[in-house]
């Protein structure tokens, strides 16, 4: 049994099935998934790990309606994803800031192009709150740290109040400390909020820390090698043996 979280309506149902896809690279097809298929529950949180290049990315991307893809079924809460939504948003490695825009209209962005600003300025409080970034509300991007920026970059994507969130290794590029500092906001708020969360990332043990279930991709074109169900309560333990050997299991299942 998967431990999921309450509110539980809060998250999306996502349902892939035979999904396939290719890009071109001059003129030859280059195959990036093969027939993948992946059920995730409203409120649960799955971890994808696979080797560089396999097309982790470009699942997420598929999901998120950014592209079509070729072949296979993808839905959220049984309907089509044909194109973005708001009720699904994606984070990437670099918070991608505008830098002549202060951290507060950074974050208003999204209710911006949606028209709602002017009535739910709230909201825009609200994310930065969640994020412990209330008092940063007029600095500029470049007066952040790096994972104050990462910080704004989820805020951006929180004041959406999303029913999928979609990480992309959001954490790649921060220094340990602040890493774990990060890993432990991304579980309070996703137990607080109850959104779905599809998370991409090389790192086994933040995988192990975050996710309920771990999907393993071989290497490119990816298709699902593996699925590691993490039993286990929050907040967990690095050196938690369940997790040890897990992980130990995980490596073995990357080549590693
Ligand atoms: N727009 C594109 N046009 C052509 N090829 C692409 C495009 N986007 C990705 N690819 C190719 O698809 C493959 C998968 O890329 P993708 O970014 O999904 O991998 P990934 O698993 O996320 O890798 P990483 O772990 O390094 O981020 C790569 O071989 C890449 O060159
Ligand atoms: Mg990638």
């Amino acid at each position: 049994m998967v431990a999921l979280h309450k509110p539980q309506d809060a998250g999306l149902a996502l349902h892939i099935e035979g999904l396939s896809h290719a890009f071109h690279l001059d003129g030859e097809p280059l195959p990036v998934l093969d027939n993948v298929s992946l059920d995730v529950a409203p409120g649960e949180f799955v971890a994808l790990l696979g080797p560089s290049g396999c097309g982790k990315s470009t699942l997420l991307r598929l999901v998120a309606g950014l592209e079509p893809a070729d072949r296979g079924t993808l839905e959220g809460d049984g309907q089509a994803i044909t194109a973005p939504d708001p009720s699904r948003v994606v984070v990437f490695q670099d918070p991608t800031l505008y830098p002549w825009r202060r951290v507060w209209d950074n974050v208003a962005v999204g209710l911006e192009a949606q028209g709602v600003l002017k009535t739910q300025r709230g909201r825009v409080d609200a994310a930065l709150a969640k994020v412990h970034l209330s008092e940063f509300a007029r600095a500029w991007p470049r007066q952040l740290s790096g994972g104050m920026a990462q910080r704004v970059a989820l805020a951006r994507a929180l004041v959406n109040e999303p029913r999928l969130l979609i990480l992309d290794e959001p954490l790649g590029k921060l220094d340990s400390l602040t890493r774990i500092a990060m890993q432990k906001e991304l579980i309070e708020l996703w137990q607080r909020q109850g959104y779905t969360a599809l998370l991409v990332t090389h790192d086994v043990e933040e995988a192990l820390l975050l996710a309920n279930r771990i999907i393993v991709f071989s290497e490119r074109p990816a298709r699902v090698k593996s699925e590691i169900v993490v039993d286990r309560a929050y907040p967990r333990r690095r050196d938690d043996p369940y997790l040890v050997n897990l992980r130990t299991q995980i490596l073995q299942s990357l080549g590693l």
